[in-house]
């Protein structure tokens, strides 16, 4: 159990010495938009948060975003540049990383290929002169909560990638520590075990009194695991909050992107003022823009502008009426329940996701591959976006 504090925590990393100066990145490079300075590349900046005793925070960003750095951070493998890192209130930014109460989890497990799993679960232990009694009884407590008893006298090469990484988190957990970090844990192992293994974390996690502090780039682990996530690019971060704070008030155009899937919509479309109220005026379809919307957006001092539009997928839907928006079916996915409806509209690419059935479990068939279809949305579906910062105008 531990309360972690990270104030205004930022990494630098030196320049290599030797490396050659690398050519121009292209911006969709991992890391290619994190801030260079004399000193060196800057991965990660501003950084806050106080992560409470017990919480699950999740950190959740593409690759080369500052995620893995952070969290090698709070570990002690990694030297914080500048800022503050408390534990339980105990400022720990050169304390070792054995007296930080920490296990970490990483991505590709590395277990012992020589021992069994029970000695590679005991082997902390045993670092640290605790009774062979004790040590049984906590690697046997560890091993029943993970479901692994039946393989401690195996070698990790005869288990499969799911067990492995069981023994990973068994060898993390049997030593009671007060924060559990975990890199990414789950990308080595195929969807379905994916799958299975997040539940198990859920369930872990009501078992073992720990602080969780969770490194994922995939958005559904996050939004899944997290009693809070903290959205990164570029080393910054974008926005912290519950999953439903974020999905449901992005912070900003990447957070509405990121979070969610199918990924949101965005078009451009034009803010307009209109005795007192805005509404969107989108392709000359004009929109009122929600009350509650339309206060802060007033509060905040929003003018009339062209903006970008944001609408989910499923907030979009088909209609019979000519008088709305009109797009091109390409491909139609059906995926069980829903139907995925790749449209083109105005030459962009968007995705409607509709209900493949009707009330009466009949297949629908309004819509097929090459035909023309009209769309809607209602206004309290919308998100509207600065044009230039990216900023959600309506929080
Ligand atoms: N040891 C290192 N030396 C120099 N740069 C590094 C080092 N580790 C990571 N970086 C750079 O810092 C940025 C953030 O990396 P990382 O924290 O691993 O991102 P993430 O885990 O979100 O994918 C990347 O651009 C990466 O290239
Ligand atoms: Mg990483």
């Amino acid at each position: 159990m531990a309360s972690v504090s990270l104030r205004n925590i930022k990494k630098i990393y030196p320049p290599v010495a030797g490396e050659k100066k690398k050519h121009l990145s292209p911006s969709d490079e991992p890391g290619a938009n994190l801030e260079k300075t004399d000193r060196g590349i800057v991965a990660v900046q501003n950084f806050n948060i106080e992560i409470k005793d017990k919480e699950f925070v999740v950190l959740v960003g593409p690759s080369g975003c500052g995620k893995s750095t952070t969290l090698r951070m709070i570990a002690g493998l990694e030297e914080i540049t500048e800022g503050e890192l408390y534990i339980d209130g105990k400022l720990v930014n050169e304390l070792d990383p054995k007296d930080r109460d920490i296990a970490m989890v990483f991505q590709n497990y590395a277990l012992y290929p020589h021992m069994t799993v029970y000695d590679n679960m005991a082997f902390a232990l045993r670092k640290r002169t605790s009774s062979k009694e004790e040590i049984d009884r906590k690697v046997r407590e560890a091993a029943d909560i993970l479901g692994i008893t039946e393989y401690l006298d195996r070698k990790p090469k005869s288990l499969s990638g799911g067990q492995r990484q069981r023994v990973a988190i068994g060898r993390a957990i049997v030593r009671n520590p007060k924060s559990m970090l975990m890199d990414e844990p789950l990308s080595n192992l195929d969807a379905k075990l994916r799958n299975q293994m997040r539940a198990e974390l859920i369930r872990l996690r009501k078992k073992i009194n720990t602080t969780f502090i969770y490194v994922t780039h995939d958005q559904t682990e996050a939004m899944t695991l997290g009693d809070r996530i903290v959205v990164m690019k570029d080393g910054f971060i974008q926005q912290i909050g519950t999953p439903q704070e974020v999905f449901d008030k992005p912070s900003n155009q990447f957070v509405a992107g990121f979070i969610g899937t199918p990924q949101m919509n965005f078009f451009h479309a034009v803010l307009i003022e209109e005795n007192g109220h805005f509404c969107v005026d989108f392709d000359g379809f004009k929109v009122p823009v929600v009350d509650e919307d339309n206060r802060r957006m007033k509060a905040n001092g929003v003018k009339s502008a062209p903006i970008i539009l944001g609408l989910r997928p499923d907030s979009l839907s088909l209609v019979e009426s000519d008088q709305y928006p009109i797009a091109h079916v390409g491909v139609v996915e059906m995926m069980g329940t829903n139907v995925h409806l790749h449209l083109e509209f105005k030459g962009k690419d968007i995705i409607l996701v509709t209900q493949a059935k009707d009330e009466n479990q009949h297949l629908k068939l309004d819509y097929e591959s090459d035909s023309m279809i009209h769309f809607s949305f209602l206004p309290q579906s919308m998100y509207l976006f600065d044009i230039e910062t990216g900023k959600n105008l309506a929080i």
